[in-house]
């Protein structure tokens, strides 16, 4: 009975040292296959990418714009009722999102801009990192401008932005509605050090281009992009009952005129690369530098209201390289201070300097 089953066992395990042999073999190659495939690095094991901190992406273009740490956050909204003055900074914030319904063309309040509203351009209220957010405003005002070359205080600078990014006309300083902007603006920036800009505040810095900015390419970025929310025509589209907009517009009548921060294409450039389409944000941006570029030499080629800004930059040599009117004190011409390449003008005035 034993001698005639000792055959079947020596053949099982035959096969069985056989296929283990196989395995191994197929094993060793395809590793082998796998580690040349990689370019000689061993793959990578894929929890390294999900408690890595930073990128989204591998292609630089599209990689978070700064790290998330240390970046400033503002004060925590639920704790502001704790304030003396609670009812005054919670005005300030309303007038802040909704700033046509109480001082656009049809205010409840004043009749004195376009039909923007400040959040359009200071997102959540001026909270968002970069984007042009609040954060610096109470701790590095008042500060001389090169602009006016004045100092200028908070409902100095507010009013900046209703003469020209709100294309219309400046606040009383004594009114309610600029002592309430005033007081949300110091309470968002309570617990920043003075003279100190955190991190995240105002709007990034897009790396300068090597080419002008073309405007061509730009709206195509602008058709693909752009249009869907802002239109084609630029104008944006009316809330329902008229009193704001849905998608504010990029040009023309209701826009920011040409004496506003967004006409320089770096402030333009700098807003859309960390907030444009609306979703993206500097953990997630979604133009390349390039289109960011681009797309705000196209916007700012079209027609929009004209501000008298002959006192502007009462020291010419303090215009920044973006400013796109004459005169200067450099050479360059004013389509090459409108459209760049920014890095010639930015040497030559570090030379100037000297
Ligand atoms: C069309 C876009 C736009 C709108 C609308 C707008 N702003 Fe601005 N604002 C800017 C830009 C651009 C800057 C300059 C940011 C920079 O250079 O870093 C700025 C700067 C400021 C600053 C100075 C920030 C700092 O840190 O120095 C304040 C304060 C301000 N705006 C308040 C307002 C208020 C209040 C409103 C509404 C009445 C408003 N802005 C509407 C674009 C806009
Ligand atoms: C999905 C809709 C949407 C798309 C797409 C979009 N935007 Fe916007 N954009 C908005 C909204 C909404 C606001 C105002 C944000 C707010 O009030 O919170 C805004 C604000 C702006 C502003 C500041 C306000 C103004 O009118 O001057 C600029 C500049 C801007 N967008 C440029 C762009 C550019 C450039 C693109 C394409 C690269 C783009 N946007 C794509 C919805 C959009």
């Amino acid at each position: 009975m034993k001698e005639s089953f000792e055959p079947f066992v020596k053949l099982i395990s035959l096969m069985v040292s056989l296929l283990l042999i196989v395995a191994t073999f197929t094993a060793l190659v395809i590793g082998t296959v796998l580690y040349i495939s990689e370019g000689g690095k061993l793959p990578r094991i894929s929890f390294v990418e999900k408690t890595s901190p930073l990128p989204v992406s591998e292609e630089p273009d599209f990689m978070a714009l700064a790290s998330s740490e240390g970046m400033w956050t503002s004060p925590d909204w639920s704790l502001v009722e704790q304030e003396a003055n609670a009812d005054l900074i919670k005005y300030g914030r309303e007038l802040i999102a909704n700033t046509s319904e109480y001082l656009g063309p049809n205010g409840k309040v004043m009749k004195i801009s376009n039909g923007m509203n400040c959040q359009n351009c200071h997102l959540n209220a001026g909270t968002a990192p970069l984007g042009n957010n609040y954060a610096a405003v109470s701790a590095t005002y008042p500060k001389v401008r090169a602009r006016s070359g004045q100092s200028e205080d908070i409902p100095k600078r507010i009013n900046d932005c209703f003469e020209r990014s709100l294309n219309g006309e400046g606040l009383p300083v004594e009114s309610k509605e600029m002592q309430a902007m005033v007081a949300y603006m110091e309470w968002l920036g309570k617990d920043v050090p003075k003279g100190e800009t955190p991190k995240g505040a105002g709007i990034y810095a897009v790396a300068f281009l090597e080419r002008p900015a073309n405007p061509v390419a730009g709206k195509r970025v602008y058709d693909n992009q752009c249009a869907s929310c802002h239109m084609e025509d630029g104008q944006g589209v009316l809330r329902f009952d008229g009193l704001g907009y849905t998608y504010p517009p990029l040009w023309g009548d209701h826009s920011y005129n040409d004496g506003a921060g967004l006409y320089r294409m770096s402030r333009f450039a700098g807003y859309v690369k960390a907030n444009m389409p609306l979703g993206a944000t500097y953990e997630r941006p979604m133009l390349t530098d390039e289109q960011a570029w681009d797309v705000a030499a196209y916007v700012n080629s079209m027609a929009r209201p004209a501000k008298d800004i002959s006192n502007d930059w009462p020291d010419i040599s303090k215009k920044p390289v973006d400013h796109p009117f004459g005169p200067f004190t450099d050479q360059f011409t004013e389509e090459q201070h409108k459209y760049g390449p920014f890095k010639p003008i930015q040497e030559f005035k570090a030379m100037a300097k000297n």
